[in-house]
């Protein structure tokens, strides 16, 4: 699970099949698919269609990020499309803990969100149930923002209530992150990293993933 999560939403999406191909050629975890339903974030990207072509496309491990309203009726839709990961909010999700177990029960990982205003505390009971976290590093909505640093903090209170837990749960983080950053994310304890913008719109994908590889190479 450790390593970079290209997102598709800052790809280019009238050659979403060589592109994908060729973030394929490097040293990737898997494909990160924004699902956004213009409700609980302002935007629209994609829905399960997409996410099953990106699976027809390649062989990596999808990751899909739960953007919208009602996440519980639409994660069978997801995981016949092909997801291996799937995230849900915390904050629009009343019943938790039962979206969570649906998606293990479907056999993939699960994992919560936490949008920027929202608090690492608001894990303790759920934290033993997670594959991973993911903190966002921007307000959920949109590709090719700037990074909200304070969120940083919340990767070591994170790793805290980890270690207190004995969990085996990862920390994924998503928002604004690229080469200026990525090795202070791994100092502070980042396994998993998402970028869009930074790698799809850099005019050289192969580089900037290599280049961001090192930058996290223990
Ligand atoms: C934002 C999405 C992100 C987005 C990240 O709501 O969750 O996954 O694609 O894009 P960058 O890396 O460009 O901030
Ligand atoms: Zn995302």
């Amino acid at each position: 699970m450790r390593g970079i999560y290209p997102s598709v939403l800052s790809a280019d999406f009238s050659e979403l099949k060589k592109q994908i191909i060729i973030v394929e050629t490097e040293n990737v975890a898997g494909i990160h698919c924004d699902i956004m339903d213009g409700h609980f974030v302002p935007n629209i990207s994609f829905g399960p269609m997409i996410v099953e072509t990106i699976n027809h496309i390649t062989d990596l491990p999808l990751d899909v990020h739960l953007m919208i309203e009602n996440s519980q009726k639409y994660i069978p839709d997801f995981v016949k499309a092909g997801a291996d990961l799937i995230s849900v909010h915390y904050e629009n999700n009343m019943h938790l803990n039962r979206v969570v177990n649906l998606i293990k029960d479907s056999g993939k990982k699960a994992g919560v969100v936490l949008n920027p205003s929202t608090p690492v505390a608001c894990l303790t009971e759920i934290i033993p149930y997670l594959d991973y976290v993911l903190i966002m590093s921007v307000n959920p909505g949109f590709g090719g923002q700037r990074v909200i640093r304070g969120c940083f903090s919340k990767i070591s209170q994170l790793q805290r209530m980890i270690a207190e837990t004995g969990s085996t749960c990862k920390i994924e983080i998503d928002g604004g992150v690229d080469l200026s950053n990525i090795k202070e994310l791994k100092d502070l304890g980042v396994d998993m990293y998402v970028a869009g913008a930074s790698i799809f719109k850099s005019g050289n994908i192969i580089d900037t993933i290599k280049h961001m590889n090192e930058l996290i190479r223990d």
